[in-house]
């Protein structure tokens, strides 16, 4: 646990762990988490017996299960890639962020990319009642754009995490009950 406590990213998982993705019913859960980097979350979310992990990151691989594959969630075979986990999932989080160049139109564009490549992902992915949880940086008021979210969820947030920098324009939705 010390170890865990010394990385800013997971007070950000300990948050969303506790607020939105916290079950009291014990039984298993499958999560997928997109952009896993160092698997500071996935460690986070390991220690909780109920969830089996599976991770997708295009540079990194933690290393910390088998259930891992190393792709860019932008290439063709990316859903291709998926299936071989063999699973739908209950809750899938993205914590991507690309080298943002500061500027506003063409960081705009990389999360509204995103936004489309996820909705593909959960349209497919997601089980019945599932969670998604994304970040995104709010530019140009885009989260407008993802306010359809709202046909497909019956519970749709967008939150600013209390552990996430004040001054930055980071935010996550949390998306409930999938349709
Ligand atoms: C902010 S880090 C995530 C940190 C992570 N939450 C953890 O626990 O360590 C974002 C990650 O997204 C990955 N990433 C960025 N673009 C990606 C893409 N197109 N496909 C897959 N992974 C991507 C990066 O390699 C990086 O590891």
């Amino acid at each position: 646990m010390k170890f865990i406590k010394k990385y800013h990213s997971t007070s950000k998982i300990i948050e969303i762990y506790k607020k939105y993705i916290k079950f009291s019913k014990c039984k298993k859960k499958y999560i997928l988490i997109l952009g896993s980097g160092k698997g500071v979350w996935e460690k986070y979310l390991s220690i909780y017996k109920k969830f089996q992990i599976f991770s997708v990151d295009c540079l990194y691989n933690a290393n910390l299960s088998n259930f891992f594959i190393r792709t860019d969630i932008f290439k063709k075979n990316f859903f291709f890639d998926l299936c071989l986990f063999k699973k739908k999932f209950d809750i899938i989080i993205c914590d991507i962020c690309c080298n943002l160049s500061g500027i506003k139109e063409k960081d705009y564009s990389f999360f509204l990319k995103l936004f489309y490549k996820l909705s593909k992902v959960y349209k497919k992915f997601l089980k019945k009642n599932g969670i998604l949880i994304f970040k995104f940086i709010n530019y140009c008021n885009i989260v407008k754009k993802f306010y359809v979210l709202k046909k497909d969820f019956i519970n749709v947030k967008f939150v600013k995490l209390i552990s996430s920098k004040k001054n930055s324009s980071e935010f996550y939705s949390i998306c409930k009950y999938f349709k």
